[in-house]
């Protein structure tokens, strides 16, 4: 790392720059507030026994997410390109190699398949907002509100229905250009999803066992925690900030100089975290007034959340304004995951940005038809014991992201010289100091390690 390597700071963004510090940090929020804060932070904290996963999952978001979000912030406003330009020409003048541009190849791919599955549960809050509104839900038992769910989902024309509705409005908003229209759209949808939470966190409070969700969230039960279940929490750290995949750092590119990238990374993730916990304080005092199954699975949102709708007052308009709510927090997310592919294609293949959305759009939903049958009629087709969408999810979230983390974290932490980071990052101050220890030391070896001891390299120390 000597001092002399390093480019020249103060290249251009091609494509124009955020309107201010806040349009930044609204997109970013937009892309990290979704699915992944509602539908999967449950319902996978369910499947993993609760309070010790979820402490292990706000470590990793603390000490892993945030220097790997502020390593891809930094790495997107050096470059200021597409995610594999930005590594190939950061990776040429900080490393001697292009090759690092895979990296960017991975996110992009990664993208793709998130998005795969993730428009087919978009395409669920999607007919939610339709049932809601009819009113099937109101005064539902517990059992007639899963038979809905699971009536819906065995139908696979009208779960492939709705993943094509969804991914018909994603490709809409990509081809048409992101800026205008989203930063409105995610500047009220944040704020109105957080008052909704709260206000159905009161009626768990007041109705649910409200006692019993904070000590199953919060008293850690270790016993129930495994390396399996410390790499599904450290793949949900990643999945819930949008990092390991580029997409921050395709949204960095368009980064103002002066902006401090500590800050901006700061409050996206504790407006990220809170929705996220506040998610959780809300379902599973539901699940246990209900006698539901906190480990019952992807359906968990849309069984507990319908059934308190339809019990309190106003609940016909309330589980329409949550699903719409819902289904804008997926689409600010979406357009995210498709971000990295479409500038890909734009800038490498000289495609309009609209013949690009179509493309990658085209394929998203070709591939998202595995998710879409792994519900009904492929849901005994199983290949390392889990359904496609399990397989592509876990993939994903467990393997590329943090896989992705660990070699951004490497790149900025060993291979740009100290010159071209502390630049960025607003001089050598204490937080930098900070910043550099983890993305150097903490982050990658505790993603190595996690891994390496999930696939069972590692010995276990103990019996
Ligand atoms: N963070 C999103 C969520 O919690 C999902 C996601 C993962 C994402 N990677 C992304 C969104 C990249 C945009 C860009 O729902």
């Amino acid at each position: 790392m000597t001092e002399e390597k390093g480019g020249s700071a103060q290249r251009t963004s091609l494509q124009g720059y955020w309107s201010s510090r806040m349009a930044f940090i609204l997109a970013v929020t937009g892309s990290a507030v979704g699915l992944g804060n509602i539908w999967k932070f449950p319902y996978i904290t369910g499947q993993n026994g609760g309070g010790a996963f979820v402490l292990v999952y706000l470590f990793c978001v603390v000490l892993v997410g945030m220097p790997v979000m502020m390593s891809e912030i930094l790495l997107g406003r050096r470059g200021r390109r597409n995610p594999v330009a930005t590594m190939a020409l950061l990776g040429a003048e900080e490393g001697g190699s292009t090759h690092w541009r895979w990296i960017g190849s991975m996110g992009v791919l990664a993208g793709i398949l998130i998005l795969s599955y993730y428009s087919v549960i978009a395409g669920w809050s999607l007919a939610y907002i339709e049932k809601s509104l009819s009113g099937v839900f109101s005064g539902a038992s517990s059992d007639e509100v899963s038979g809905i769910f699971n009536m819906f989902i065995g139908d696979w024309k009208m779960v492939a229905g709705a993943h094509t509705l969804f991914m018909f409005l994603t490709v809409f908003v990509v081809a048409r250009g992101v800026e205008r229209g989203l930063e409105q759209a995610v500047r009220f949808m944040v704020p109105a999803l957080f008052l909704l939470l709260l206000a159905l966190l009161g009626y768990s409070i007041n109705t649910g066992h409200f006692g019993e969700g904070v000590s199953y969230l919060f008293t850690p039960n270790w016993h129930a925690l495994t390396w399996g279940t410390v790499l599904i929490a450290l793949g949900q750290a990643f999945f819930t900030l949008s990092i390991g995949m580029g997409a921050i750092m395709a949204y960095g590119a368009y980064l103002p100089e002066e902006t401090s990238i500590t800050g901006s990374a700061a409050s996206v993730v504790v407006a990220d975290t809170s929705i996220a916990i506040l998610s959780a304080l809300v379902i599973f005092p539901i699940v246990f007034a209900n006698g539901l199954d906190s480990a019952e699975g992807a359906g968990l949102v849309f069984h507990t959340l319908p059934l308190a709708f339809g019990q309190m007052g106003g609940g016909v308009f309330f589980a329409t304004i949550f699903f719409i709510l819902l289904t804008f927090a997926a689409w600010t997310s979406a357009i995210g995951l498709m971000e990295p592919a479409v500038a890909w294609i734009v800038e490498s293949y000289g495609r309009t940005r609209a013949q690009a959305a179509v493309i990658v759009g085209v394929l998203i939903w070709a591939i998202g038809l595995g998710s879409v049958l792994s519900f009904n009629v492929l849901a005994d087709f199983k290949f390392l014991n889990r359904t496609i969408f399990e397989n592509v999810d876990y993939l994903t979230s467990n393997i590329m992201l943090p896989l992705g983390g660990l070699l951004i974290t490497f790149f900025a932490g060993w291979v740009m010289c100290r010159n071209s980071s502390s630049d960025e990052l607003g001089g050598a101050t204490s937080i930098y100091k900070i910043w550099r220890f983890l993305a150097r030391w903490v982050a990658p070896i505790a993603i190595l390690f996690v891994f390496l001891k999930a696939i069972g390299w590692l010995p276990e120390f103990s019996g």
